[in-house]
């Protein structure tokens, strides 16, 4: 057979990409990277210990070696490497709650609704499961309690870092899912009180054992249930939101944007946290997250479309902050 060309070799391995996302997944439900933290061991060790063959985990483990996750060592054993040490439960920023969640059969499932709803311009997501991803997670709180897990990231400590939230007294974090976010920036800044706001359900698990709960801040904070289409909690110095308004279309945003603007008074700063979509071809994690975003029914945002849902708003942006993660913060103050 004729060698394969440099682009056909590079076209071959996007084409198996989801291979790899899948074994991925599998990895990190197996809990592999754990089983491995204490040095290397045996496909049969890792296999007792997971509960699954050791014929077709060894398979597994070693295609998985040849992308960098895991390695196998000369005595036949499996190690982690830097790739693999990600998916450990215990690591700050694992993971594998993404690795669980992106890689879930149900997002799948909507996925396989993405060519013929370009087609139709049906949301992929609400054709594949009869219901929005937001009501299909208030439908299965094992899948919600995953989603939550995976959205508590290393991003948290970079956007604290990145603005000076010194300066405020009050600050609420709307849709903030169990508080990650807030409980980084009040441990930070032992003056500020904060308030997390969220659909009722999400609150409930918050409140349960969610990061607000520490010691060192519960106090300062309160915790609140809600619908951000109809209003947000009023008067705070600065309002938080982060992931949110790429879940939505622009006419939904907008609507949310409104309910801020409403409940903000003349000095209060808004701060949208969402990636920015570069100009250009070249490779951004953004560009391929929009088309998940796609999936549910929302969108990534260029610089131009964050500042023209805000006007339309009625708010004005008035810088956009890089954070050390793929994140920015878009400030924006009432027009
Ligand atoms: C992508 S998550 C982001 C969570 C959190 N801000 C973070 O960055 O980890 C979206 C959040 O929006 C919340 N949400 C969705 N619809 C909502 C609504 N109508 N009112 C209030 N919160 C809502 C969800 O419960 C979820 O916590």
């Amino acid at each position: 057979m004729a060698k394969k060309s440099l682009p056909h070799k590079a076209m071959l391995n996007l084409i198996v990409g989801h291979w790899v996302a899948r074994l991925i997944q599998v990895a990190a439900s197996l809990k592999l990277a754990d089983h491995l933290k204490n040095g290397p061991r045996t496909a049969e060790q890792l296999a007792s210990a997971a509960g699954v063959r050791a014929p077709e985990l060894y398979r597994v483990l070693r295609a998985l070696a040849s992308v960098g996750v895991f390695a196998e060592t000369k005595n036949g054993r499996f190690k982690l490497t830097p790739l693999a040490a990600t998916l450990r439960t215990d690591t700050p920023g694992s993971m594998r709650g993404q690795a669980m969640l992106l890689n879930s059969n149900w997002q799948w499932d909507a996925w396989q609704q993405l060519l013929p709803c370009l087609k139709t311009g049906e949301v992929p997501f609400d054709k594949a499961h009869g219901m929005s991803s937001f009501e299909y997670l208030e439908a299965h709180p094992d899948e919600l309690a995953v989603f939550h897990k995976a959205t508590t990231g290393l991003t948290n400590p970079a956007i604290a870092k990145a603005y000076d939230f010194s300066k405020y007294k009050t600050l609420v974090e709307i849709a903030g899912g169990h508080g990650a976010l807030l409980a980084t920036i009040l441990k930070a800044h032992p003056t500020l009180k904060g308030t997390l706001f969220d659909q009722p359900s999400v609150i409930a698990g918050a409140r349960k054992d969610g990061p607000l709960t520490a010691k060192s801040i519960a106090k300062r904070c309160t915790l609140e249930g809600g619908n951000f289409f109809e209003s947000v909690p009023k008067g705070a110095d600065v309002y938080t939101m982060k992931y949110i308004l790429h879940d939505w279309n622009d006419e939904r945003s907008v609507q949310i944007l409104k309910n801020c603007r409403a409940a903000m008074h003349d000095r209060s700063r808004l701060l949208v946290i969402d990636s920015i979509i570069p100009p250009g071809n070249g490779p951004d994690y953004v560009k391929l997250l929009d088309i998940e975003m796609l999936i549910i029914g929302g969108r990534e945002r260029t610089k131009a479309d964050f500042a023209a849902i805000f006007r339309k708003a009625g708010l004005k942006l008035i810088r956009i902050i890089p954070t050390k993660s793929p994140l920015s913060i878009v400030e924006g103050v009432r027009a």
